[in-house]
């Protein structure tokens, strides 16, 4: 292993003396773009006072959306489907992880089987915890789920679902190809598998394969969420169900329950970006950010083996491997940089890798980004 020529002197100190907190890095929030998003959000917000009426807008229930952002939804999917969905296909909430629960609870069930990519997003675990269904991990290569191994984990488990990240999946960054893809739907086609794709990574890179609710829109719940791409706190997220009845059977009036709807004040500055092209303008300076602060992890990082890609918000670092994984965590944090281990991925047995996951966007300035990168290069090199 070589060690790189030290980039900077880290700063653990600030200028009054006392120590500085570490980097957080275990997240993998979009960065801050306020240049353009403030702009943006604030000019959403004035319209949208000025076009509708508050009374007949907040003081009732909207239950799936207003028809309005219903459509703004099937147009925003538009950006990875290739044709809008009928918007009575759309459920709006007010986050991916309220439509996952929901699906969860109907679609899987008490006791039923999700399969999972063997690491995966660690919310999934406390969902099933509590509602009392399992997760199989089914094994990934570089891109993503094995095919044999899926149709092996539909044939001893009997999985009803399947939940998938197949771009820039967490926390591996694989990408799946076109024909992986194929693949995929087809072995969950033939086994009676339903798909709740969650592609909220895939607003960022550019010339990403189709989703599978492209070519299995027939059992896809297609979930495009805008936490990664335009800001956290929107809290909006699309739901694209495969046909115009599910909404209604699965969300309102079926579930019989409000916890999942988006605020409609949410879902309106959302309908707004859309049509103005302020999403757009939003995502192309994170995307812009995101590009340089991975430039700052090849320069940091290069004499190191990490799994990434420049539109990517985290970074799959192997750990040195005469260190141990938990040891090292503590090391990159004791030197400033906060950052998670594969365990925490790993959801439904198997062994983890040797690999730490740290996001790039949650530093709020480059400067802070840097210093915690120093400290991952100060503790792989120690
Ligand atoms: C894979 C994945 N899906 C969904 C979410 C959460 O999205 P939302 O805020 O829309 O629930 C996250 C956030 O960490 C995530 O990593």
């Amino acid at each position: 292993m070589n060690a790189p020529t030290p980039t900077a002197q880290i700063e653990t100190q600030k200028t009054d003396g006392s120590s500085l907190p570490p980097v957080p890095m275990t997240g993998n929030l979009p960065p801050r773009v306020p240049e353009v998003f403030d702009h943006e959000y604030r000019a959403a917000m004035r319209s949208l006072l000025e076009a509708r009426e508050p009374m007949d807008w907040i003081g009732v229930h909207q239950f799936l959306g207003f028809p309005e952002d219903r459509a703004a939804g099937a147009q925003f999917v538009t950006r990875r489907l290739s044709a809008a969905p009928d918007p009575e296909r759309v459920v709006l909430s007010h986050s991916t992880q309220a439509i996952l629960t929901v699906l969860c609870g109907s679609l899987v069930g008490a006791n039923g089987v999700l399969a999972v990519e063997e690491l995966t997003y660690p919310t999934m675990a406390k969902f099933a915890k509590q509602m009392g269904f399992n997760l199989v991990g089914v094994k990934l290569d570089d891109q993503g789920i094995i095919p044999d191994a899926f149709e092996k984990v539909c044939k001893e488990h009997k999985p009803r679902a399947l939940y998938t990240l197949p771009t820039l999946q967490n926390p591996t960054t694989a990408m799946m190809g076109l024909e992986r893809r194929k693949e995929i739907v087809e072995i969950a086609r033939k086994h009676g598998v339903a798909i709740f794709e969650d592609d909220i990574y895939s607003l960022l890179p550019e010339g990403v394969p189709s989703p599978l609710a492209d070519l299995a829109p027939d059992i896809t719940y297609y979930m495009l969420g805008t936490a990664k791409s335009i800001g956290a706190g929107l809290k909006a997220a699309y739901l694209v169900t495969p046909t115009t009845t599910e909404p209604a059977r699965l969300f309102w009036p079926g579930s019989g329950m409000t916890y999942w709807m988006i605020a409609p004040a949410n879902a309106g500055v959302a309908t707004e970006l859309v049509h103005n092209g302020g999403a757009d303008r939003i995502i192309a300076a994170v995307r812009e950010e995101t590009r340089a602060r991975q430039n700052m992890v090849a320069e940091t990082l290069k004499a190191t083996s990490y799994r990434t890609a420049p539109e990517c918000l985290h970074v799959w670092m192997e750990a040195p491997s005469n260190r141990d994984l938990q040891g090292f965590g503590e090391d990159c944090k004791r030197r400033g940089a906060d950052v998670g281990p594969a365990s925490s991925f790993l959801l439904a047995g198997g062994s983890a890798p040797h690999r730490i996951r740290f996001g790039t966007g949650k530093a709020r300035e480059r400067s802070d980004l840097q210093r915690g990168l120093d400290a991952i290069a100060a503790a792989y090199f120690s």
